[in-house]
């Protein structure tokens, strides 16, 4: 596996698989690897003959600047399971090969309204800015985002429709703890105690499917018993639990076709966020979380 930290290297070490008609796969993250990561790239390589995968912590999408110092980092650990995982190249840029007076950024209207997007202030415009620049210096043929970051993945979608840029994006499935806790680099941070309680958060997606089945489609019902559960669970504070449209992500009063549900809830001082996504079938809706 080739460490590369430049945008040149990167260029000339794609430049041969490229011409030999290697199709590039691009799994872009911010280290940490868990579980899930590992997901992106099993299913990048169903898609693609040559693995590249970003590592870079960044700086411009953290709109609390505490988290970005506390965002944990173990790079010899991340190299060894990006290997193990068949990556070819990883892409390790530093904040100056990424931004050196960067001035142009992407934002997308409307989509980020509402979740995070209102939440995080700034947040998503970091994000579409360096994917859009990762894009452009990696070129890959697919890139894989995990649903548990739905509103990223949805309106990354949208901004390659968008902007006419050649890659095909693919949403992969949640990877979750034993217990259901989604997994994420930030549940590093939580205490063992804390762990415990914030298994509510995927109670709470499972009461919306057992509700869904049961016939009830009102947002404020199910959005109402989630919170209970999640309550029950003793979070220092809950961001959002929303039914939006899968589509725009605009709130939705009742389910339609698709929909999301999506969740942001702080157990001690962490953030987790978790979703499902809800598709009309022939006999009722599919909840997929
Ligand atoms: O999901 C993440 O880890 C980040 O938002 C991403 C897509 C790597 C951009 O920094």
């Amino acid at each position: 596996m080739k460490i590369v930290k430049t945008i040149a290297e990167l260029r000339s070490t794609l430049a041969g698989p490229r011409a030999n008609g290697a199709r590039i796969g691009f799994v872009p993250t911010m280290g940490y690897l868990h579980r899930g990561h590992i997901s992106l790239v099993e299913i990048s390589k169903q898609h693609s003959d040559y693995q590249v995968m970003s590592i870079f912590v960044n700086r411009i999408q953290f709109n609390d600047p505490k988290d970005f110092e506390t965002y944990p980092v173990d790079l010899k650990r991340d190299f060894d399971m990006a290997e193990a995982a068949g990556v070819d190249a990883v892409f390790l840029p530093d904040d100056a090969e990424m931004y050196r007076a960067q001035r142009t950024f992407v934002d997308i209207e409307l989509l980020t309204n509402h979740l995070c997007g209102a939440h995080r202030p700034g947040h998503f415009r970091g994000v579409y800015t360096v994917v859009c620049k990762l894009f452009n210096i990696v070129q890959p043929d697919v890139s894989v985002f995990g649903q548990k970051d739905i509103q990223q993945a949805i309106t990354i979608e949208r901004m390659v429709a968008d902007l006419n840029i050649p890659v095909r994006i693919i949403i992969a499935p949640i990877v979750r703890e034993p217990d259901g806790l989604a997994m994420s680099s930030r549940n590093k941070h939580l205490g063992a105690e804390v762990r415990e309680r914030a298994v509510v958060i995927s109670r709470s997606l499972r009461r919306a499917e057992e509700l869904i089945a049961q016939g009830v489609r009102s947002a404020g019902d199910i959005t109402a018993s989630m919170r209970e559960i999640i309550e029950s669970g003793g979070p220092s504070a809950i961001d959002y639990i929303s039914m939006v449209r899968y589509d725009d992500l605009q709130p939705v009063d009742r389910l339609e076709d698709p929909s999301v549900i999506a969740v942001a809830s702080f157990f001690g001082s962490t953030r987790l966020i978790d979703n499902m996504i809800i598709n009309k079938t022939n006999g009722g809706y599919a909840c997929i979380w």
